[in-house]
């Protein structure tokens, strides 16, 4: 495993995503929940993942009771990110999701609290009123944002009166908007972007195409899932096997190592086995020599998806065929 060094913790390169654990959407079953999460988790922490995401969102509460559980007398090892989901953002509300958040965990302190959403009406003053009250109590150590813009992600920090370490945003071959603005400036300014759907959400594993889609409601909602858009994938699942081959590792593997290539990025990829996991933890350490790097970027902008309203009809003609 490698780390970035963020203040006095150690974070993993990969570590490992949780919206699985408590969600009924991703349709992995109850013994998922009651067994293979915790065989999941488990097995991170033997691997040296230090960095463990969720959100009060996911399975609405379930996702953290079930990470907290899991990790029993280890939290204190683990860098647990969590979010608040900021639907009334105000100062003392933030503070009670915090502490209830942290009841879920079974911990004294969140290692990195994020805001999930950047909310359209309320700016991000009154959250991080709410945030600052939580450091300043030791309750949160540090403060994220998720799918923020540069400049919405700079006015909180402005709001904080400090650093707001990171960033969490998709982020994988599938989906490169962050290289614009929020990578050069987490590389210059020492922010971290974490890459979130960094297989986007298996497709770049390769084992999906127009005969054998995912049928669950995440990915049926997906447009990345169209047989359409699987086919246009095929060019990038190539790239990606030649250079898995070269590596003798596999094209999910690859796809992690190139999302964690720049230097301020970690990834939290989701897990539906334990056997996924410990593939994950791998790509730490497969290091890219730079003309694969590029190969796999340029097949990589050659991919155009169907997306936005374009996708719409065709999702809705792809669930009801
Ligand atoms: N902040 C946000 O708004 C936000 C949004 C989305 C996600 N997230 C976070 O990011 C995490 C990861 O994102 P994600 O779950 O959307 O997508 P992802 O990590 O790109 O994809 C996860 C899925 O890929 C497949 N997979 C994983 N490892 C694999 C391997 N080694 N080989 C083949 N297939 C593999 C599994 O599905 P199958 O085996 O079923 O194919 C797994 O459920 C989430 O758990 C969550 O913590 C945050």
């Amino acid at each position: 495993m490698r780390y970035l060094t963020v203040g006095t913790a150690r974070v993993s390169r990969i570590g490992l995503g949780t919206w699985q654990f408590g969600s009924r959407d991703w349709g992995y079953g109850s013994s998922y929940a009651s067994q293979e999460a915790h065989a999941i988790v488990r097995r991170a922490l033997e691997q040296g993942v230090t960095l463990f995401d969720t959100a009060e969102i996911y399975g609405f509460g379930r996702s953290e009771r079930i990470l907290g559980q899991a990790l029993g007398e280890d939290r204190d090892s683990a860098f647990l990110a969590t979010k608040i989901f900021p639907v009334l953002p105000v100062a003392p509300v933030v503070e009670q999701r915090a502490v209830a958040s942290a009841n879920r965990l079974g911990v004294r302190r969140l290692d990195l609290y994020q805001v999930h959403q950047p909310n359209p009406v309320v700016r991000d003053g009154t959250i991080m009123r709410g945030m600052r009250a939580l450091q300043r109590v030791g309750l949160v150590g540090e403060v994220g944002v998720s799918n923020y813009s540069l400049n919405r992600w700079r006015a909180a920090e402005t709001a904080l009166g400090h650093r707001v370490l990171s960033n969490q945003v998709q982020y994988s071959l599938a989906s490169r908007a962050p290289e614009r603005d929020l990578l050069p400036f987490a590389e210059t300014t020492g922010h971290v972007v974490i890459a979130y759907s960094p297989l986007a959400q298996g497709m770049l594993s390769g084992q999906y195409h127009r005969g054998h889609r995912p049928t669950n409601r995440i990915r049926s909602a997906n447009p990345l899932f169209l047989p359409e858009n699987l086919e246009r994938a095929g060019d990038l699942i190539a790239t990606l096997r030649e250079v898995a081959d070269a590596h003798s590792a596999t094209p999910a593997q690859i796809a992690l190592a190139w999302a964690i290539h720049r230097p301020a990025v970690v990834a939290i990829p989701g897990a539906s086995s334990v056997a996924q996991l410990e593939s994950n933890v791998i790509a730490a350490d497969i290091d890219l020599a730079d003309g694969e790097y590029q190969a796999l970027s340029a097949a990589s902008a050659r991919f155009r998806p169907v997306t936005g309203p374009a996708a719409l009809p065709r999702l809705i003609r792809a669930r009801f065929p």
